[in-house]
């Protein structure tokens, strides 16, 4: 067991205590990360008591503390999930040896690497959402952005961790560079595209949620089957936390379809935008653009880098060890997308150099089952509609289908199509508009704005009506 040190000014289980230089090394780090909360962390309401959830321990009897917290004062700790014992690489190059609870030599800077690209998406995603908490449609709903926001301020503290404990100099310059990057900066923007995007709107940040910080759970399932054990070991604490996100991103669509079928039945009519609602059919399209952006976070379909990864044992596939095979990949193949003069056509590859495609397509399975809730929900309505996810090769940035022009069913299509259809398939700029205009704080406790639902339950069994945030 990890023994829990709750006061101390950096909670931890992990023996900070122990380890002075660390201890003093990530006390010096602290104050730097709340200049960055103050200055990039959310743009209002930061000082009201918020009802939040503070990991304090790991424990299958409870892991979190719920209360209302200023968010400053947030205990922003560094854990990680009990240890396995015996704990064996599963798969790669050195499956079956003990994993390492120290970084080998020859994998030091691909595993900085990985570290400092999953880290960097933490803080990224804060100051996307910084303006947000103006236009919550619930206080309810405010205090959920609050959580998302202060527990990716902790998977920044995670990653933070494990660069000063384990990369010496550079992991802590690694860590500085962290607060210096910043989502949309032109100078010295976030690692990732999908990162530096602003997230303007309610209905951008249910999206966000279920989509994108989906593609973050995928990335830390991989890095949980990790060798080097404390890297698995934080990764699989911080799946806890993230499960929340994507929990306010599926109720949020979820919400947001219940609202328009009230408002469709209302009035009649399947165009509720002059109601205060939002069309299905905007709903695909946010759907569209926001899978199509998470898509590209996964890479290319072949990959040398998540090749050697995986044969270092640096990163592995989703539950690795529930899979019927070797787990060393070197003589296996596998068919990716590809796109040539005859179209979109499958091609066969080493299983080892497609492994981005394998995490995608496990990604793209798990994005599917909310995309089922939200269509049961319109059927049992006796809507006729459904939401489909689009062609993988859709509106895509990155790997084969960059460059090329698929419509949502598959097709690929001359540039003069896609421009002439684009309209009906990405949110077009009125739109947008019309989304921001439906934007509107509420902040009297249990009331809701026009265009979404309210949940069918509270936080941890306050009723929905319960005052969240304290004005
Ligand atoms: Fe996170
Ligand atoms: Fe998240």
């Amino acid at each position: 067991m990890t023994n829990v040190d709750i006061d101390a000014k950096i909670p931890n289980n992990v023996d900070l205590a122990g380890d002075r230089r660390l201890q003093r090394a990530l006390e010096q780090w602290q104050p730097k990360f709340i200049r960055w909360w103050e200055d990039l962390g959310p743009a209002a309401f930061k000082h009201n008591p918020v009802y939040l959830r503070t990991a304090v321990d790991v424990g299958r009897e409870g892991w979190a503390h719920f209360d209302h917290v200023e968010m400053p004062e947030y205990r922003w700790g560094v854990f990680l999930a009990e240890p396995e014992p015996d704990r064996k690489i599963a798969f790669g190059d050195h499956k079956g040896q003990d994993v390492w609870q120290e970084v080998p030599g020859e994998y030091r800077s691909d595993l900085r690497r990985l570290i400092v690209v999953q880290g960097d998406t933490e803080p990224a995603s804060v100051e996307q959402q910084r303006h947000l908490s103006l236009t919550a449609p619930s206080l309810y709903d405010m205090r959920n952005l609050f959580q998302v926001n202060v527990e990716e301020g902790r998977h920044l503290w995670a990653m933070v961790y494990l660069l000063h404990r384990y990369f010496g100099r550079d992991g802590r310059d690694e860590a500085d560079e962290m607060l210096e990057r910043h989502s949309g900066d032109p100078d010295n923007p976030r690692i990732l595209g999908a990162f530096n995007e602003e997230t303007p709107d309610w209905l951008s940040f249910y999206m966000f949620t279920y989509f994108t910080d989906r593609d973050g759970k995928y990335q830390l399932a991989s890095l949980r089957e990790s060798a080097f054990d404390p890297l698995s070991r934080t990764c699989d604490f911080m799946l806890k936390e993230e499960a929340h996100h994507m929990f306010v991103g599926a109720t949020g669509v979820g919400r947001v379809v219940e609202r328009t079928i009230e408002l469709m039945r209302e009035h009649d009519s399947e165009d509720v935008h002059p109601h205060g609602g939002m069309n299905l059919d905007l709903l695909q399209k946010y759907v569209n653009f926001h899978y199509s952006v998470s898509l590209d976070l996964f890479g290319a379909e072949t990959s040398t880098n998540a090749a050697n990864y995986f044969a270092a044992g640096l990163k592995g596939r989703f539950q690795e060890e529930r899979r019927d095979d070797d787990h060393v990949l070197k003589s296996t193949t596998r068919l990716v997308p590809d796109v040539t003069d005859e179209g979109i056509v499958e091609k066969e590859v080493a299983e080892l150099s497609a492994l981005n495609e394998t995490l995608r397509d496990d990604y793209i399975d798990d994005c599917q089952k909310g995309i089922d809730r939200w269509n049961r929900t319109m059927a049992k309505a006796g809507v006729d509609f459904e939401i489909k996810l689009p062609h993988v090769g859709f509106h895509r940035n990155v790997g084969t289908f960059r460059g090329h022009h698929v419509s949502p069913e598959g097709r690929l299509i001359s540039d003069e199509d896609w421009y002439a259809s684009v309209t009906n398939w990405l949110p077009t700029d009125a739109e947008r508009a019309h989304v921001k205009s439906l934007m509107v704080g509420v902040t009297e406790p249990g009331k809701m704005a026009g265009w979404v639902a309210p949940p069918s339950t509270g936080i941890h069994q306050k009723p929905v009506d319960f005052e969240y945030v304290k004005l």
